[in-house]
């Protein structure tokens, strides 16, 4: 079988850690991404309605889904979007993955990325080149480190994938650093994926759009799946700028010859989560109050360690490098990113991604750590009355737990 069409290594570690679970053992699943919230019940509703819907529908999405999306957009970037110019796909995933096969450009990551980009290029045939960042900037890409890599590697014209806020770290990324990028990826006329599925879920900073510097460059990708807690229900969007037309051209073929179009009644259903409505702005607003108290509370036991981390400000996610326990490691033979997940996950029943699945060098001691192992929909009927961390915490027993056996397991090392 070809390497690059194994699981994905989120899916597997969630299979793992339901292993241990099966065989009795505490796992506190720190490992796997999911909103940990219900969809909106206006969602759910709409669903059932609209359950008998059979029809094969139009491979770019029904006109008034477009329209709708159209709307909210063009009120989020205060920019009109012409409906023609958004596409909807089986969740955001298949979308990137049909750009990669439409443009066949050479793939531009920053390291660590989240872990389908790369190897949906390699599926391609297509070359990656990862540009590392600085956990100093929150592993963010800066605009030196862009110019600099495309001094010496042929990149130009490629096609960068960038992430904010960002899976794996948190990081969101500001409008003045956004600005500096775009420059450069003017100069090197770059075509940018930017994937903002973690755009309504930004609880701790202000989201800025790429888009807003170098629109016309710029393939926004989006989707329920996040926000909404709709993983499973595959619906993506993206909005091409007018200067691609022949790849939304390219991408509505791909539609059609393979998964012919997003299920008729999720397409109809969809229509509400971007109508304005006081349901879904009271529902964002929840999930990301209670998203920043938990990150607040993952912050203060982080800083009790020596662990260095990213400040988680979107997302589910922060970004841990075991670095400054190297030495200690090393004593117990672990001196990659997955010895490090998998002694962890031995010792402690504590599952985090190792930094290896983010496209991070082996011998890197980083992982992921995602903060959604709680009950979202208890959260989100609390959350009218939680005001500080100290108030959370009854609600998030195994986050406390986790993070208490990761400082515990980490500081015996140290003085071994
Ligand atoms: C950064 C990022 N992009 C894209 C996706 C894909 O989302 P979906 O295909 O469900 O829209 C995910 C899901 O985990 C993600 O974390």
């Amino acid at each position: 079988m070809r390497q690059e069409l194994r699981q994905s290594p989120t899916l597997s570690l969630n299979n793992l850690s339901l292993q241990l679970i099966e065989k009795g053992k505490e796992v506190i699943k720190f490992g796997f991404g999911q909103s940990p919230f219900p969809v909106p019940d206006l969602l759910v509703e709409e669903l059932k309605l609209h359950a008998h819907n059979k029809n094969y529908l139009p491979s770019q999405g029904i006109p008034e889904l477009r329209e709708s999306i159209s709307d909210y957009y063009s009120s989020i970037y205060n920019d009109a979007i012409d409906p023609s110019d958004i596409i909807i796909g089986p969740g955001s995933k298949q979308l990137i993955f049909s750009i990669q096969l439409a443009l066949r450009k050479k793939l531009i990551l920053p390291s660590p990325s989240w872990v389908s980009y790369n190897p949906q290029a390699t599926m391609l045939g297509l070359e990656t080149h990862w540009i590392d960042t600085d956990s100093k900037n929150g592993w963010k890409l800066n605009a030196n480190q862009l110019d600099n890599y495309a001094k010496s590697n042929d990149v130009a014209t490629g096609l960068l994938i960038l992430n904010s806020p960002n899976n794996p770290t948190g990081s969101v990324y500001t409008s003045e650093e956004l600005q500096a990028l775009s420059a450069v990826i003017k100069k090197l006329k770059l075509i940018v994926i930017s994937d903002e599925i973690y755009g309504d879920v930004c609880h701790s900073a202000d989201f800025v759009s790429i888009r807003n510097y170098c629109k016309s460059q710029v393939i926004v990708c989006n989707g329920l799946s996040k926000w909404a807690g709709a993983g499973g229900w595959r619906f993506g969007v993206s909005i091409i700028p007018e200067e691609l037309r022949d790849l939304k051209n390219l991408l509505i073929g791909i539609a059609s010859e393979t998964f012919s179009c997003v299920p008729a009644p999720i397409q109809y259903a969809a229509i509400k989560a971007y109508q304005p409505s006081q349901e879904i702005v009271s529902y964002k607003s929840k999930i990301n109050k209670v998203l920043a108290l938990v990150a607040d509370y993952v912050r203060e036991c982080l800083e009790k360690t020596n662990i260095i981390y990213s400040f988680p400000e979107g997302g589910f996610y922060t970004y841990l490098d075991f670095e400054n326990y190297r030495d200690q490691l090393a004593h117990h033979n672990v001196t990659t990113s997955s010895d490090l997940t998998q002694k962890l996950l031995r010792d402690t029943g504590v599952a985090l991604l190792s930094g290896d699945a983010f496209g991070q060098k082996d011998r890197l001691l980083t992982a992921r750590l995602a903060y959604v192992d709680f009950d979202g929909k208890e959260l989100l009927n609390a959350i009218g009355h939680i005001n500080s961390t100290q108030d959370i915490l009854e609600y998030i027993p195994k986050i406390e737990t986790g993070l208490n056996k990761i400082a515990h397991w980490i500081n015996n090392f140290s003085i071994k």
